[in-house]
């Protein structure tokens, strides 16, 4: 089965994206082509440029959100409590299938 999300990107157009199980989510947007994910400090939790969000996140069982990652994120731009976070802290698997993600503009 193949593995899949559906991406939103900033222009609201969506697309099915595959990705490979122990990726993090950071890398598979940006092999998709999401520029908007500038991820400068290459995954490390230090830049907050790889911002998300993704609605119904206890449904596809993601990990809860660090300290470290709600400091970056409380200090985004259209940061939003309940949906906002920085795609390199999330490792895919199976859980993670079918799951929606929207690309948050950087500027
Ligand atoms: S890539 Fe820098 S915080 Fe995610």
């Amino acid at each position: 089965m193949t593995n899949k999300i559906t991406v939103i990107a900033v222009d609201g157009q969506q697309q099915d994206v595959e990705f490979d199980q122990g990726d993090s989510l950071m890398e598979v947007l940006r092999e998709a082509g999401y520029d908007e994910i500038m991820a400068m400090c290459g995954g490390c939790c230090s830049c907050a440029t790889c911002h998300v969000k993704i609605t119904d996140q206890a449904a596809y069982q993601l990990p809860p959100v660090e300290e470290d990652e709600e400091i970056l994120l409380s200090l985004a731009d259209a940061y939003e409590l309940d949906s906002s976070r920085l795609s390199c802290q999330i490792t895919m698997g199976e859980a993670q299938q079918g799951m929606t993600v929207a690309i948050v503009d950087a500027d």
